[in-house]
């Protein structure tokens, strides 16, 4: 009776048979796998809808709905058809190990929740959001998409009005966040961690509901622009803009973000006071770190608060700051903090130094500010009128506008004031006969005529001197400047034809001549920069393969035409200049360039095996071999040797600002040459540091040049450290995937590094390493230890590191049974390896070209 029962019931159902293609395709997603039989679907013609329906699988009149095998290891391609599901509602394919080609889901009007992050997919078709109209959920975070060109978020997302939760940390886009999401009213969570994203928040964002925003650690330099569109975004929750390089004061209407939990702003470039509005906000996590964030930190009761490494006036959350500090912080408000000003000015006394243009009588009152062409914009502030021992202000040639504040005026000690070459309203208040004020007539606005107004006095000599003093620093910065800008510019005319000079005591340096390709020939070895040519993307431009007639091979950079600001231009000649006259076999050599046009190109040596990061981290990825313990030495060995010789140059120091491990390349043989001078500065003789522009990747940055901007030779052996560490781990500096406690590889390594037995438990799995093995690796982490000392005079320099890692190498026998280190000469025994590097390194240094002054 109940089988009878049961047969009436699939005679009934009869209509629900399986659509013959939706079985078709499970069919042949089931062939493509490596691993089919952990679905534990039938290998009978047993229909999928059942009855009883195949495991993991959802059906409704006899098409495939859901498709849920999430977290069974599966591995292999998805089928190139599988949008022809076209009932499909819901799929779980996430934390399996997919891989190839993600086919496209255009088409899929009916998919809501779509779960395809943990993956291995190694592309994603460009219409692949095409036409998913009610597409609630999609995950695809944590999958090498498109690993070597990075791609960007197509246009037709923007369609999904729908959308919920987009989610793609660690998927390889770059570009600029689209401002479509901003439009998208019902998206509620973005999640763009771990990206190459650059550019600011979209606009658009302002207003939207979104709760969580992810957008922090984009490689590359990140993100850039103010945040103030975030003060508008009411809803928010979680906010995680860090290890980018956001810009400006956090919004004042913070406040007013009374949903938010967790804001994460560490290792930007933001600057200001913090509102006091973010201290009544209910948070639970609140990082400040590394920006130069000044005044007061305001007492706050998140669970979680870090703001080391800023400008902050005391030590102490609460503690309020001196009057003058206060007075100062205002007028540098007025001027919307420029980071020269907001990097230097820190601590509770101005008169400490090193304030940058402050000067103090000796009763310790600030007597000048002298802001002479500092490229200040905005206004001047009242609060000067604060300092009453003020007797001269310079703030000619910069950009000031609006009224001078009445206060000014009331200033007792005032001598002289100085506002030639900016746009400030006319008529000036009017100041008292002692003081002389300097100004443009109004007649001849640009011009740098002056005229007194009421002034007859003559200034003092000695507060004279003591602007020339404060002054020659400035001057002298702007003089080697502008001798490496000249010199830059009779480069170019001449068309490579370098010389350079020697002057004032300012020391420049010798450029080799390159040979001079052109645009022409560059576009025909990279076929016309094309896109499989591509090797890979920096912060400025793209680089090609490119292949001589005679088969030599070349890497040629190409600057994006966006980024030919004048930054660009300046950082591209930096690049060119330094290279050519830096030659080291550890060092990837500069072999011409170009610049014709809008076009800036500059030619590299080829290194065929590519950045070491893809052998570390990605060598599984890319099917490649992991590196042996003793290949590891040695790239530690050839980076410690081409970084001293950058930083013990004959009577200048290089300083690279941004080792790490996707910048070292590797040639045929594995050996290793450091790349990337772009942000290589000129710094004058040891000791002296240049508070610039901030550089260097997130995760491998030094702590006080992220916090001060302050640059010498010990932020190269910070991020050595760093990479070493990773030689060890074979973990990359920063993974926000990792438990939270591993997130930062440094703040790790430094709990696990003391103890063997669990350094040795966390040493990279792909190494197979014995007791001597252990004892080098030990070796390796005491030394990484020493490279990331906190305190930078107490750090290692490259030339301990060197000497530490020739012993290592030379004392490394390989044991018994394990595979030697296999590079094509690997037959000889490792010390007469050795000693045939050391051979190859003095004949290089001989041939290298001469860096002798004249
Ligand atoms: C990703 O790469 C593949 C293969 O190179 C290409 O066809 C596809 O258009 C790329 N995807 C995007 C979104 O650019
Ligand atoms: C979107 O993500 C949030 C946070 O992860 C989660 O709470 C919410 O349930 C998700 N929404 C949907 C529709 O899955
Ligand atoms: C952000 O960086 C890009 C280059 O990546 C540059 O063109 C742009 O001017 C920068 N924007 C700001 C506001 O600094
Ligand atoms: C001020 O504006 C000028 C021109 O708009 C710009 O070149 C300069 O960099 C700005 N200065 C600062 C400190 O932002
Ligand atoms: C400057 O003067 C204005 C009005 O005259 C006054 O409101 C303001 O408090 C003064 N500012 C300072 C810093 O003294």
């Amino acid at each position: 009776m109940k089988r009878l029962a049961l047969l009436f019931f699939l005679l009934g159902c009869s209509n629900a048979v399986t659509n013959p293609n939706d079985f078709k395709i499970l069919s042949d997603f089931k062939k493509g796998l490596e691993n089919p039989d952990l679905l534990k679907w039938p290998n009978t013609g047993r229909d999928p809808c059942g009855p009883p329906v195949w495991p993991h699988i959802g059906c409704s009149k006899g098409r495939v709905t859901a498709i849920q095998v999430q977290g069974l290891g599966l591995k292999g391609p998805l089928p190139p058809n599988i949008n022809q599901l076209s009932q499909l509602k819901n799929i779980g394919f996430q934390n399996n190990r997919f891989n190839g080609n993600l086919p496209s889901f255009s088409g899929l009007s009916n998919l809501q929740y779509a779960y395809l992050n943990l993956n291995r997919f190694e592309t994603i078709p460009l219409d692949f959001f095409r036409g998913l109209s009610n597409v609630m959920v999609l995950a695809l975070d944590n999958n090498p998409f498109n690993q070597s060109f990075g791609w960007s978020i197509p246009s037709d997302l923007a369609d999904c009005t729908r959308l919920v939760n987009f989610s793609c940390s660690s998927c390889n886009i770059f570009g600029e966040v689209p401002s479509f999401f901003g439009k998208l009213s019902s998206l509620s969570s973005l999640m763009l961690s771990s990206n190459r994203l650059s550019g600011g928040i979209p606009l658009s964002f302002s207003g939207s509901l979104l709760q969580i925003l992810w957008l922090n650690n984009q490689e590359y330099g990140g993100m850039n622009g103010s945040i103030g569109v975030i003060g508008s975004m009411v809803l928010l929750t979680k906010l995680w803009l860090h290890g980018n390089q956001f810009t400006g004061p956090i919004p004042e209407s913070i406040g007013s973000l009374t949903s938010l939990r967790e804001l994460n702003l560490n290792g930007n470039l933001l600057v200001g006071l913090i509102p006091p509005g973010l201290a009544r906000l209910n948070l639970q996590l609140l990082d400040l770190s590394n920006n130069m964030f000044m005044g007061t930190m305001p007492r706050l009761s998140a669970a979680k608060v870090s703001y080391a490494s800023n400008s902050f006036c005391q030590p102490d959350p609460g503690l309020q700051c001196d009057p003058q500090v206060n007075a100062l912080l205002e007028f540098l408000k007025y001027v919307e903090y420029p980071v020269s000003l907001a990097s230097e000015w820190k601590g509770n006394d101005p008169c400490a130094g090193p304030w940058w243009g402050i000067s103090c009588n000796p009763s310790k009152e600030v007597s000048v500010v002298n802001m002479k062409s500092m490229m200040l914009n905005g206004t001047v502030s009242p609060s000067l009128s604060l300092l009453s021992s003020l007797v001269e202000i310079h703030l000619e040639g910069n950009y000031l506008q609006g009224r001078l504040p009445q206060n000014l005026t009331m200033l007792r000690s005032l001598r002289l004031l100085d506002l030639r070459g900016n746009d400030l309203e006319v008529p000036l208040p009017k100041f008292p006969t002692n003081v002389k004020v300097v100004y443009d007539t109004p007649s001849s606005p640009s011009s740098h005529e002056t005229s007194d107004v009421d002034g007859n006095v003559a200034h003092s000599t000695k507060s004279r001197f003591g602007i020339i003093l404060a002054s020659a620093a400035l001057l002298t910065l702007v003089a080697v400047l502008a001798i490496i800008f000249c010199l830059m510019k009779r480069r170019r005319r001449k068309n490579g034809d370098v010389e350079s000079s020697a002057s004032g005591g300012i020391r420049t340096f010798e450029a080799s001549t390159s040979p001079i390709f052109s645009l022409s020939s560059l576009r025909e070895v990279t076929d016309n920069f094309a896109q499989e040519n591509i090797l890979g993307r920096g912060g400025f431009g793209v680089v090609y393969k490119g292949k001589l007639k005679d088969g030599t091979m070349l890497a040629v950079k190409r600057m994006e035409s966006g980024v030919m600001s004048d930054k660009g231009t300046s950082e591209f000649q930096t690049e060119i200049t330094v290279l050519s006259s830096v030659r080291h076999r550890h060092l990837v050599s500069l072999l011409g360039y170009t610049g014709e046009g809008n076009e800036r190109l500059l030619v590299y040596e080829y290194m065929p095996q590519g950045a070491l990061s893809r052998h570390l981290f990605y060598w599984k990825m890319m099917d490649l071999e992991p590196l042996s313990w003793c290949k590891r030495l040695i790239i530690a060995l050839d980076v410690a040797k081409g970084v001293e010789y950058l930083h013990s140059m004959a009577h200048y120091t290089f300083i690279h600002r941004d080792l790490k491990s996707s910048n070292i390349l590797l040639d045929h043989e594995l050996r290793a040459k450091v790349s990337d001078f772009g942000l290589v500065k000129l710094a004058l003789d040891s000791g002296t540091s240049f508070a610039t522009r901030l550089a260097g990747t997130f995760g491998y940055l030094a702590p006080e040049y992220a916090v001060t901007g302050r640059i010498t030779t010990k932020v190269d052996v910070f991020s050595f450290g760093v990479i070493l560490m990773e030689l060890v781990t074979g973990l990359v500096a920063v993974d926000e995937q990792r438990p939270e406690e591993k997130q930062y590889l440094v703040d790790w390594f430094w709990k696990i590094k003391e103890d063997r037995e669990t350094l040795l438990a966390c040493v990279d799995p792909a190494l197979n390493v014995d007791e001597d093995g252990h004892d080098s690796i030990m070796a390796v982490a005491e030394l990484a230890g020493h490279c990331t000392v906190k305190d930078p005079s107490r750090r290692a320099d490259m030339g301990y590191a060197v000497s530490v890692l020739a012993r290592l190498v030379e004392t490394w026998r390989p044991h018994e049974g394990m595979s030697r280190c296999s590079s094509t000469r690997s037959e000889m025994p490792l010390p007469e390896l050795v000693k045939s590097w050391k051979e190859e390194d003095r004949v290089a240094a001989l041939n290298a070209p001469s860096q002798s002054h004249h």
